[in-house]
């Protein structure tokens, strides 16, 4: 058995890095092991513009010093968005990519897409354009339990939407069922899907063990094993549609230890190590570079990252906690142990 893997440089192709002092304490975790991310539009205010989101870059840059780390900057779509500006944006190598939040679904999404046919003269220009949106699958309607968003999101509003622009780039964001993962395999070339460290590693049960483990919720929620095995076998299968996306997501232990506490797992110190346990658990090491470090540049139609990282088969107990600014974090995986370590 393999004591050292060296792959490729891995990039996180979801993350939310946030901003002021959260920002500074966690965006370093982020550029440790990846040599780019596609940076997460959600803040307040959202990053509507090309002048935010290129103020945005800079100030994570900066939070970032000497780093190998390239932040790639999303446009947050509103139903008001202006066609031009996110061309523009998209142009000028500012925006990457378009998140779409339908508005209410997640954290800071309440300026988000209330009709996407609202926005359909923006997904038509992207398609154009070749510009990927990324999408955040989950339908807001009360009516539809929690657990089933996702797949009621497929029917209701991604299998339209392809119908209408056929030719758009989309990704399905930390997909978390097996309906996702059929409708993703099933899609053209141009559908591709994102999935988290921990929805390998966790179901629905996590969250309610021995009473309520705010540190386990997030959006989209965990679902049930099965699920989590579908995940876990399209990820390790070595089909390019998936590839890594980790939508670490801090939030402080106050907001998430609270009566009605914050969605989002922050993963990022402990990333590659989940995944690394992960495949090789699944017997699949040799898959995890493709996933990690070739499958999203490919899709994104980026070059590889051109260092490498190195994980090592050691066992280490992640830590309970991490400070930002005045608050703390509780890291995924906080006191457990990991099967590999991240060497450098
Ligand atoms: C994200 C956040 O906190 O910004 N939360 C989460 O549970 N994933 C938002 C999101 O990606 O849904
Ligand atoms: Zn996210």
């Amino acid at each position: 058995m393999a004591e050292t893997i060296t792959l490729r440089r891995p990039d996180d192709w979801h993350v939310h890095l946030r901003d002021g002092d959260m920002l500074k304490a966690v965006a370093g975790h982020t550029a440790r092991q990846f040599g780019r991310a596609i940076v997460m539009p959600n803040l307040v205010p959202p990053v509507t513009t090309v002048k935010a989101a290129s103020d945005y870059r800079l100030r994570i840059v900066s939070a970032t010093p000497g780093a190998d780390f390239t932040p790639l900057m999303t446009a947050y779509l509103t139903d008001q968005i202006d066609a031009d500006e996110i061309a523009r944006g998209h142009a000028e190598g500012v925006f990457t990519a378009a998140k779409l939040y339908p508005a209410g679904a997640t954290t800071n999404s309440e300026h988000g897409v209330t009709d996407i046919r609202k926005i359909y003269p923006v997904l038509e220009r992207m398609q154009a354009i070749g510009m990927p949106l990324l999408v955040h699958g989950e339908v807001t309607d009360p009516a539809v339990d929690i657990f089933d968003r996702e797949a009621v999101f497929l029917d209701r509003v991604f299998a339209p939407l392809l119908a209408d622009l056929p030719g758009l780039k989309v990704v399905m964001e930390h997909v978390t069922t097996r309906e996702g993962v059929e409708f993703v395999k099933a899609a053209g070339p141009n559908v591709a899907a994102t999935i988290t460290p921990h929805h390998l590693r966790i179901n629905r049960n996590a969250i309610f063990e021995g009473g309520i483990r705010p540190h386990f919720y997030c959006l989209p929620i965990a679902k049930r094993e099965d699920h989590r095995l579908a995940l876990r076998r399209v990820a390790t299968s070595g089909n390019p549609k998936f590839f890594l996306g980790t939508d670490s997501a801090p939030h402080s232990v106050a907001r998430k230890e609270m009566a009605c506490g914050c969605a989002g797992i922050f993963n990022a110190p402990y990333a590659m190590e989940s995944y690394a346990t992960t495949f090789d658990e699944e017997g699949a090491l040799e898959k995890l570079e493709g996933f990690a470090s070739e499958f999203g540049a490919r899709f994104y139609g980026l070059p590889l990252n051109a260092g490498t990282i190195t994980l090592q088969r050691k066992a280490f107990a992640a830590r309970e906690r991490f400070s930002a600014g005045a608050d703390e974090l509780v890291p995924f995986h906080a006191g457990q142990a990991l099967a590999w370590t991240f060497v450098d």
